[in-house]
């Protein structure tokens, strides 16, 4: 068999409530035994799909290429198994590794011994063969090894990713509280967004929503903007097969034909996301070509263009607010949609799950995700002709 296509199997990593999305992502790739897992999605591919998965999916952090998997209880065994796999068939001793684990296991309590224990398992192999050994380099290796342990079981991976996926390249300034762009991204999925109608994010910080969608809308495969991937490294790196990813990536790039609308109450932030817009090759206030429109504006005076739309937003969550200023700011983005933005459907992304209830519309979807270590809430509001204040803030008022 050409060994270009040979199969095989894959974890892609991803944040807590993305795991569906990032199925769907991969199934559109055309990857096979596509299975959720919990903060993953697990599927099988050839080396061409791996390429592909790297640069086009929107909602993964890392894409992990499985090596060996075994069982092992104990340190030394684990020692052991981690020293069937012959190291030098991926690199050699003047390389530089990390190893990252992720363990879930009462016979491997701490993770980072799990990671040492790894580590000196391949090194030592290195040392036995040749005398040197690859040195450990944990920010910016050559090589990262993954190993995965659930209970007894274990997994080892080559990363393929090398730095996070979220980091695409474009975000040179970041403003308070910036959300991952796979989060930023995820949420544009989540909505169903069809990249076509009107979009805004009347509290866009530094502007990762804005430029997440307009990469979706535009076709851009996120991971365009970066020059270096883990695969990059791997001895069977085929930069022909890379190359024409590239290129029939860049021929199906397009216009978006809708209009992507940012504001902020914030001046800094409307910099910041003017620089990150610039960076990441869209206009900003440009007419007849792809870009996104800016204001400075608080939301509840930002001026409506436009009919009708889609509103996501990432409020402030509150945590240097006083409680009773944090309940009327979120009573404030409620009134400002019903008065305002009838037509619309509102998508708004918060921790402080007791300051939404006084948004104070009836949410229509309200779905669980991570935003860091915070657990949020991204809920769905349509505003329609009449549509009703619930009865918890009319109470409340
Ligand atoms: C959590 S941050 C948004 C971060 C953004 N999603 C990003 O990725 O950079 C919340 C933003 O809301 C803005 N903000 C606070 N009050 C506002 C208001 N009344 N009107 C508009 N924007 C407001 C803040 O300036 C801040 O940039």
């Amino acid at each position: 068999m050409n060994q270009q296509n040979l199969s095989s199997q894959f974890v892609a990593k991803t944040l807590f409530g993305l795991e569906g999305i990032l199925a769907e992502e991969l199934k559109n790739l055309r990857a096979t035994k596509i299975v959720v897992l919990h903060r993953a999605v697990g599927f099988s591919g050839d080396k061409k799909l791996m390429y592909e998965a790297n640069l086009k999916l929107r909602t993964a952090l890392r894409i992990l290429k499985r090596v060996f998997s075994f069982s092992a209880t104990n340190s030394q065994e684990l020692y052991t198994k981690v020293q069937e796999v012959y190291w030098d068939r991926f690199f050699s001793a003047e390389d530089t590794i990390a190893v990252d684990s992720s363990v879930s296991s009462e016979h491997f309590p701490h993770s980072q011994f799990v990671s040492q224990r790894v580590k000196d398992a391949i090194v030592d192999q290195f040392r036995e063969k040749t005398g040197k050994r690859p040195s450990v380099d944990l920010e910016n290796p050559k090589f990262r090894i993954n190993i995965y342990i659930n209970k007894d079981s274990c997994t080892l991976s080559l990363d393929s990713s090398g730095a996070s996926l979220h980091k695409r390249g474009y975000r040179l300034q970041m403003s308070e509280a910036p959300l991952s762009e796979v989060l930023a991204a995820g949420l544009i999925l989540l909505s169903g967004w069809d990249g076509k109608s009107t979009l805004i994010d009347p509290m866009c910080g530094s502007g990762t929503i804005l430029i997440e969608a307009a990469l979706f809308a535009s076709k851009i495969p996120p991971g365009i903007f970066r020059e270096n991937f883990g695969f990059m490294n791997w001895k069977d790196f085929d930069p022909l097969v890379w190359e024409e990813i590239l290129k029939t990536s860049r021929e199906s790039i397009s216009l978006f034909p809708g209009k992507i609308i940012g504001s902020d109450i914030s001046a800094n932030a409307i910099e910041a996301a003017k620089k990150n817009i610039i960076n990441a090759e869209f206009d900003v206030n440009l007419k007849d070509g792809n870009y996104i429109t800016l204001m400075k504006s608080a939301f509840d005076l930002l001026e409506k263009t436009e009919d009708a739309g889609l509103i996501i937003m990432n409020p402030p969550y509150g945590e240097r607010i006083k409680q009773d200023d944090i309940i009327s700011f979120y009573k404030m983005i409620g009134n400002t949609l019903k008065q305002k933005y009838e037509g619309y459907d509102a998508w708004v992304l918060s921790a402080n799950l007791e300051a939404l209830k006084f948004v104070g519309l009836h949410p229509s979807k309200k779905i669980s995700l991570m935003n860091g270590q915070l657990e949020c809430k991204f809920q769905k509001y349509g505003i329609y002709p009449g549509t009703k204040k619930t009865s918890t803030v009319s109470l409340i008022e």
